[in-house]
């Protein structure tokens, strides 16, 4: 349990926003266990990029929450910020990720009942934190929202949502957001907006992106590609281009791409 201690990996805290050492987790028992994560280790700097690519199945979203601290690993550990996320209580968890992450669906998941102002606000408000109305109004400006405060989530379209979703996850300041195939659902040019806003996260605020997805163009924004397969580390990929990263998933699963 190393919430709050400080220690020598803090030193290092500019540096290095997401490290996870052997993380395994599994699912079911028995012979129906499934090896959803065997192993992964990576580090991710801080103010970068990174999608997470691979085969349906191969892991990618089990990564993500297990990173996130929205699901525990069975082995392994995972830091934040030179900080270990796993091992604490419940309640040092949600705390702990209130603070440090933010999280953005493929499905939005923003409360119907609440107006887009409300939406927005509400992680700050569940950390017990000051809500000022001059806040909902800039980080929703940021993302081109700044005349639909009093908006219900069911009176935008789905990329107004999910910028929505994008303002809700950078509203703590987080120092990693996670997206879970945040562009699956939407046009090709509400995609663009939604990458251009995490592009702009970690390019102008320092956040630190780990966005999973299926398409090529969506990982293109990244500064980096890692491919996931069988829930293994299969290779990365640096500065991706469109066709590169569309190279290389067809040969996902070639034994030489198997070494990272
Ligand atoms: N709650 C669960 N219970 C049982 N098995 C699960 C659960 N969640 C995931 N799995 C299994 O773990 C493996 C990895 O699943 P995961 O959702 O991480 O894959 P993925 O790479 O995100 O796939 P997709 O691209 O389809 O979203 C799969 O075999 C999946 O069936
Ligand atoms: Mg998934």
């Amino acid at each position: 349990m190393m919430f709050g201690r400080k220690n020598q990996a803090q030193t290092s805290r500019a540096a290095e926003a997401l490290r996870l050492v052997s993380v395994s987790k599994s699912y079911g028992s028995g012979d129906s266990a499934v090896t959803a994560l065997d192993g992964v280790t990576l580090s991710l700097p801080a103010g970068t990029f990174t999608a997470v690519m691979g085969p349906s199945g191969s892991g990618k979203s089990t990564l993500l929450q297990c990173a996130a601290g929205l699901d525990r690993p069975d082995s392994g550990i995972v830091m934040v910020d030179g900080e270990e996320m796993t091992g604490g209580s419940e309640a040092e968890l949600t705390r702990f990720r209130r603070q440090r992450i933010g999280f953005v669906f493929q499905q939005y998941n923003l409360l119907p009942t609440l107006t887009v102002a409300q939406n927005t606000t509400l992680p700050l408000r569940l950390a017990g934190r000051r809500v000022d109305r001059g806040r909902a109004r800039q980080i929703l400006a940021q993302v081109g929202l700044g005349d639909r405060l009093g908006h219900r989530p069911d009176q935008l379209s789905g990329g107004q949502r999910q910028r929505v979703a994008i303002a809700r996850a950078l509203v703590t300041e987080p120092s990693v957001v996670f997206a879970d195939e945040p562009t699956g659902a939407l046009d090709t040019r509400s995609a663009r907006d939604v990458l251009r806003l995490l592009q702009e996260a970690v390019r102008v605020h320092g956040r630190t992106v780990v966005m999973v997805t299926h398409d090529p163009v969506a990982a293109s924004y990244a500064d980096s590609v890692l491919f996931l397969a069988d829930g293994r580390l299969a290779g990365e990929l640096r500065a991706p281009t469109v066709d590169a990263v569309a190279e290389r998933l067809a040969h996902l699963g070639d034994d030489t791409l198997l070494e990272v």
